[in-house]
């Protein structure tokens, strides 16, 4: 089904997020016919490209990207949609010359997208800038702003950005991605729970002993040294993405799959968080940072070593944290969530441990102590839905083993499309409902803000783990001994 035609504007196009991800998703919608067949791309840059040598440069981005290789017939339907403006978005001169441009609307659709691929310290002034020229105006057609976290470093600050760009955008302008959102499996969730009316009667604190989200990742911060710094764990992983995994599974069934509808049901868990005191940050969060270890048999550095650390910094490599959603449906359940940079394996997952039967009923037979149920949800790299049942092992004597349901999501010849594919064609549909809404963002900051202020300020030790490991051998967040971080699918 195509969509309708429209100008995506990327500022930032020849920094890495639109080489990685925003030219090869858009690539790929034309591969599955989704854009109209007028939808045009203008690239803006600093560097003094003519179109040719843009063209050339976007060969190579799908050289390294495009899934099976560069299909010539789309490529070639692809670059007559190109268009590299050469402009400096600090300077008005870049926005009235832009503007000059769409005039034009023989050659630019006036639905329009402006992409900010760029540092979110600028996101206000170019924001200011667009509407100055009423590239903001939506009385005659659609004018969408895309921008992506991080929304602010706190509370504060995430209020005082949106105070700006609200001046010059309604909320149904911006398009906050999250690109977790995007992931097929994060979506899926929601199928899963909310199309298979087997689950509902389980998915409760009668039934669940807790439920654990965790992100690792084998990667160490590479070259975002100085973003990583300022940044840390908590912020740059929990605050956003897993919060918002958290939501997910969390959230009562909408009345609709309604942006509105979701994004409501959404905060409502937001706000349903039970608030972290100050003097409560050591027993329900943790941070550590990577020492020097090895990683697939080979020596890898520590965080203070990498480019352009500090080396007294107590930036946060690891960070976990417990949490309570005081509703009806999940009071006293907790919910652990973890990440970390340089870990054993990169692996996504939900893990959600079910109660022991009521009954020990096999205690005195060969059965070993019968185990928890568990109902593992695999992000990336394997997406699966699976869950542990206990089974009696074939035989005369009375063993048990774990047998697996199995609920795979893609079969083999399906291929995954990148999560930007996606939003970037949710962005054209006008589809918000898998971007955030503000008042998301305020409450996922005002769950993390006490942790991170109680950290901002202890600054003299952080606990280290060998990179390659599963992180420290932290145990004090769980509540009880039969609880433990669970680390395979
Ligand atoms: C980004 C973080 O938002 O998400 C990165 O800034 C992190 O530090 C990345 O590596 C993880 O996303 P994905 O899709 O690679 O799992």
């Amino acid at each position: 089904m195509k969509t309708d035609p429209c100008t995506y504007v990327i500022f930032g196009a020849t920094g890495n997020l639109a080489r990685i991800k925003l030219i090869p998703a858009l690539y790929h919608l034309d591969i599955e016919n989704r854009l109209h067949d007028d939808t045009k791309i203008i690239a803006i840059g600093r560097r003094p490209w003519d179109n040719d040598k843009w063209v050339s440069e976007v060969r190579a981005m799908l050289e390294a990207k495009a899934r099976g290789g560069i299909d010539e017939q789309v490529f070639k339907r692809f670059i007559a949609r190109l268009h590299y403006h050469k402009g400096d978005m600090q300077q008005a001169e870049c926005y009235s010359s832009l503007a000059q441009l769409l005039t034009d609307s023989v050659k630019f659709p006036q639905n329009m997208a402006f992409y900010l691929a760029i540092n979110p310290s600028d996101f206000s002034h170019v924001i200011e800038q667009l509407s100055k020229p009423k590239l903001l105006d939506e009385s005659q057609f659609w004018r969408r702003v895309i921008i992506e976290k991080p929304f602010g470093t706190d509370l504060e600050s995430s209020r005082s950005l949106q105070n700006k760009i609200s001046q010059y955008l309604k909320e149904e302008q911006i398009y906050r991605i999250d690109h977790y959102l995007g992931k097929g499996m994060v979506q899926n969730v929601l199928v899963f729970r909310f199309a298979n009316s087997m689950l509902e009667p389980l998915w409760n604190r009668n039934y669940i002993d807790h439920i654990q989200i965790t992100h690792s990742e084998q990667l160490g911060i590479g070259s975002r040294g100085p973003y990583y710094d300022h940044t840390g764990a908590m912020r740059d992983m929990l605050q956003s993405h897993l919060l918002q995994l958290l939501t997910l599974v969390a959230m009562e069934p909408p009345v609709s799959l309604d942006a509105e509808d979701l994004r409501d049901e959404k905060v409502k868990v937001l706000k349903s968080i039970r608030p972290i005191p100050e003097e409560a940050v050591h027993a329900q969060a943790f941070r550590a940072q990577y020492a020097p270890g090895e990683i697939d048999g080979k020596q890898v550095n520590g965080y203070l070593q990498e480019e352009g650390i500090p080396q007294n910094s107590v930036t946060e490599t690891y960070a976990a944290m417990k949490l309570y959603v005081d509703n009806w449906r999940w009071r006293g359940v907790p919910f652990y969530m973890r990440t970390g940079k340089r870990m054993e394996k990169a692996q996504s997952m939900i893990s959600i441990c079910f109660r022991h039967a009521p009954s020990q009923l096999f205690a005195h037979t060969q059965a070993e102590k019968i185990k928890q149920n568990w109902l593992l949800l695999g992000i990336q790299p394997e997406e699966c839905i699976r869950m542990e049942m206990t089974v009696k092992e074939p035989g005369l004597e009375m063993r048990t083993r774990i047998s697996n349901l199995d609920a795979s999501f893609r079969n083999e010849d399906e291929l995954a499309s990148d999560a930007y594919e996606d939003l970037l064609l949710d962005v054209i549909k006008g589809d918000r409902s898998l971007f955030l809404r503000y008042d998301e963002v305020e409450h996922a900051w005002k769950i993390v803000d006490p942790i991170i202020n109680k950290w901002a300020v202890n600054r003299d030790y952080i606990e280290t783990y060998p990179a390659g490991s599963w992180g420290p051998n932290e145990c004090r967040l769980f509540e009880k001994e039969s609880q433990s971080w669970r680390n395979t699918l």
